[in-house]
């Protein structure tokens, strides 16, 4: 399989004012330690609970954020640190592009579905000429499951499923090779969020684009990933193909995430696990296994040592203290 994308040992740190009059400044670290790679034309899956750094990483690949420390190969060529002249940074960003969660805040309220759609074109140089553009944008309309009669609309004019699909079409106008899709269907009702994704693996069969898949829902995850990263306080706990994920987690935390999510078989029994005992700590980080806490499987060394990254078995990897 070609790889597309690599990054590695990624982190990033924020500064976060607190304490009285937001006088103290501590710093905050978001992701640590990250690496991971995307093939073409396949969805990688991101897990992780609420603040666990998944946005983050996603904005530091198109470059929304910039990285503390680490790279990002993009075709091979590093461009984490994006010190280079205009015209390759607009070719990566053609290429690297974004599906946010909330795709109100996303649009323009006063460009048009059309328009908005026409602005990336138009920055990019995708087409030009106007009758070539209506034709170009009418043809995206069908690709993201959209009418040709609701180009001229505007976006308070559509739910919040063809909503995201306007910004499908923004994103896929451009033929990037990757996609980060930060939470695409998180906001929808569960039957939108199902023909959104059956529309995002009809587009990816189509033109062979690679999707970072971010979602703290395991379930969605588990439909559209070939392989899935766990996060955890900026952490990458385990990564493996879907199937090994799914029916040999390692972690003790993919384990309970995997035990609390409800099958979809309806012929095997509900699954009845209590959630992770404890609260997220965010004191650990970079002091032990940040998971220590919460772990069932918890030893004095989780205490002591921040775990490393072991190859359990090809392409399973696991960081914790269990798999030495
Ligand atoms: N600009 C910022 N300044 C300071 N801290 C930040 C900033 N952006 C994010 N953080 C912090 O970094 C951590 C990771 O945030 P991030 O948005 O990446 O999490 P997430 O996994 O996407 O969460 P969610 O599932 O809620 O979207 C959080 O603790 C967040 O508060
Ligand atoms: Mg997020």
């Amino acid at each position: 399989m070609e790889e597309i994308l690599r990054v590695e040992k990624l982190e990033k740190h924020f500064i976060k004012e607190t304490g009285f009059l937001k006088k103290e400044k501590k710093v905050f670290k978001a992701v640590n330690d990250v690496s991971f790679h995307i093939n073409k034309g396949e969805t990688l899956g991101l897990v992780g609970e609420s603040g666990c750094g998944k946005s983050t990483t996603g904005r530091m690949i198109v470059d929304l954020i910039q990285p503390t420390s680490g790279s990002i190969f993009f075709e091979g060529k590093n461009i984490a640190d994006r010190s280079r002249d205009r015209k390759s940074q607009l070719e990566i960003r053609k290429n690297i592009q974004m599906i946010f969660q909330d795709s109100y805040a996303s649009l323009d309220p006063r460009l048009t579905a059309g328009q908005a759609v026409e602005e990336a074109l138009d920055i990019h140089r995708i087409v030009t000429g106007k009758k070539e553009k209506r034709e170009y944008i009418e043809k995206i309309f069908a690709d993201v499951g959209l009418q040709k009669e609701q180009i001229d609309r505007y976006p308070h004019e559509f739910s919040g499923g063809q909503r995201q699909r306007i910004g499908i079409a923004r994103a896929i106008c451009l033929q990037p090779k990757i996609i980060i899709c930060d939470e695409p269907v998180s906001a929808l009702d569960v039957s939108i969020q199902a023909q959104i994704i059956n529309n995002m693996e009809e587009i990816q069969k189509k033109y062979g684009i690679s999707y970072l898949f971010i979602s703290h829902d395991l379930s969605v995850v588990k439909h559209i990933s070939d392989r899935v990263i766990v996060m955890y306080l900026g952490y990458i706990f385990e990564e493996a193909s879907k199937e090994e994920l799914f029916a040999r987690p390692l972690h003790p935390y993919t384990r309970a995430l995997v035990e609390a999510t409800p099958s979809t078989n309806p012929d095997l029994p509900k699954r009845n696990k209590p959630a992770l005992k404890n609260e997220i700590d965010t004191s650990l980080i970079g002091v032990c296994c940040p998971f220590a806490n919460r772990c069932d499987s918890v030893s004095d060394i989780c205490w002591k040592q921040e775990p490393s990254v072991t190859e359990a078995a090809d392409g399973h990897k696991v960081r914790c203290h269990l798999y030495k």
